[in-house]
């Protein structure tokens, strides 16, 4: 199914070249209507990543819609310099009581990427308001995603950064860290003990290198995302990493907008046993995504009450505002949502099918020449894709083997999202060369054994025919 030689007037993602369109939902909710424009050809498809690893929910959930829509007559649009709301106040209030007492106030906007950046502005502000204004410095990792906004993508490092690169901030007040990616870094006969202590060598080394008085934050991904595909830190990484903040003075971020909120299997991703902080929380934690499962653009922003208290016992006021902070609509069903989520142990279903999904996934690619390795926590996985699962060679970018992924996934009838770059990427001749392909999958929280199996059979065939085909 293609769409060919429709002019699109909407400036996206494909400009001037018309997508197919998604007229609705189908099934149980986790499979998507796809039409084409010219045609009026349809195509029923599960979506394995809902959406980019947004719905907690399944699409068209009855109850959210239904509360929606009682909650949109009810709703009153007010500006947060003039008026709290109730819908805001209980959502913020929802989301510290579920963090063992990590966060003590939370804020909203619309973006992950929006998110990111009031954090690091309110980093900035606790900064100043303990007269330390020397501090403008965001450490963070290579290959990471953290949004398309300006101050979003100087903290991140993706591909078509380097396009852009004088438009962002710059490196010196962005300094990178090595990248968390185990299966390419972990060396021959490394333990992970070993593997932590060079990644926490190297932020150590990059504080000092970079004028340790001037670093306002570390900030990271606690489980990567569309970069590297659901890496997941060693024992006593976040841990480490958190310390020497600290040490330093500086504050240490998570970004939580794509792996957390119970994507997982826990109520925040840092609280995972095997890979999270094993006390307390980050300083600060951005969120986005499945907080509003597709319904409403809702995301945010948490802070410890380090931050906080510091902030009210200083200068009182958070600073800036935005049009559509705290929005009561999105926040009411964005409430709804959580509690929904919660209250029908969801998150625990996340955690007991994506072990099922992730061992079934490992158990049936075993064998196939062209499996890399299977990665995630929770029901958010990723399968990498290699030419030589001995070496780890890539196959050549040339080839746009993530494409070839999507393709064939897509044929099956299974949405997933196709990334190349993982294994790294630099500029030639002013094109970007993406190395490495990988798909990852997140399906919505409440999805079965039998979405787990079919998800397993699709991307099995799958890299069984690109063995077959490209070998
Ligand atoms: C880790 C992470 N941070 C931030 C963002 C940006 O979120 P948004 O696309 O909602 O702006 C994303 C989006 O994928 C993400 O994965």
């Amino acid at each position: 199914m293609t769409v060919n030689n429709v002019r699109s007037h909407l400036f996206q993602s494909q400009v001037a070249k018309r997508q197919l369109d998604c007229i609705g939902t189908c099934k149980d909710g986790q499979w998507l209507i796809l039409e084409d424009p010219l045609t009026k050809e349809k195509k029923e498809i599960y979506d394995a990543i809902s959406g980019a690893a947004v719905g907690s929910l399944k699409h068209g959930d009855k109850e959210i819609l239904s509360q929606l829509s009682s909650f949109a007559l009810e709703s009153a649009y007010t500006f947060c310099t003039n008026y709290s709301n109730k819908a805001a106040e209980d959502l913020a209030a929802f989301m510290c009581s579920k963090s063992n007492g990590s966060f003590d106030s939370a804020m909203f906007v619309c973006s992950g990427s929006e998110a990111n950046e009031n954090a690091m502005k309110y980093i900035k502000q606790y900064h100043l308001e303990r007269n330390e204004p020397k501090r403008f410095k965001f450490i963070s990792r290579k290959n990471a995603y953290h949004g398309y906004l300006i101050g979003a993508l100087s903290i991140g490092d993706n591909p078509k950064k380097p396009l852009l690169k004088n438009i962002l901030l710059s490196d010196e007040q962005t300094p990178k860290i090595s990248r968390l990616y185990p299966y390419r870094d972990m060396k021959d006969g490394m333990t992970e003990e070993e593997y932590t202590k060079q990644l926490l060598e190297n932020l150590e080394d990059t504080f000092i290198k970079n004028d340790p008085s001037t670093v306002a934050a570390v900030v990271m991904e606690t489980v990567c995302g569309s970069a590297l595909g659901t890496t997941t830190p060693p024992k006593g990484y976040l841990d480490g990493a958190r310390a020497i903040s600290h040490k330093y003075g500086a504050l240490f971020m998570l970004d939580e907008v794509m792996c957390g909120l119970g994507r997982t299997g826990f109520p925040y991703a840092f609280m995972d046993p095997n890979f999270g902080l094993s006390t307390g929380g980050p300083d600060i934690l951005s969120f986005g995504k499945t907080i509003g499962s597709g319904f409403v653009s809702l995301s945010g922003v948490l802070l410890s009450s380090k931050m906080v208290r510091t902030i009210e016992e200083g200068s009182g006021v958070a600073i800036g505002y935005q049009t559509y902070h705290s929005h009561h609509l999105n926040c009411r069903v964005g409430l709804a949502v959580q509690q929904k989520l919660h209250e029908g142990n969801l998150i625990e279903n996340v955690r007991i099918v994506g072990e099922y999904l992730k061992d079934g996934l490992k158990k049936q690619l075993k064998g196939c020449k062209v499996y890399g390795e299977v990665r995630g926590a929770g029901n958010f996985l990723s399968v990498e894709l290699v030419k030589n699962n001995v070496t780890k060679e890539f196959f050549p970018p040339e080839m746009r083997m993530s494409a070839v992924l999507y393709k064939k996934t897509f044929h099956k009838g299974a949405h997933f999202m196709c990334v190349s770059g993982c294994a790294g990427y630099e500029v030639k001749n002013g094109k970007v060369i993406e190395y490495g392909d990988h798909l990852t999958m997140a399906p919505a929280f409440g999805f079965s054994k039998d979405d787990a199996d079919f998800i397993i059979k699709v991307i099995k065939e799958t890299f069984f025919e690109i063995e077959e085909e490209y070998l």
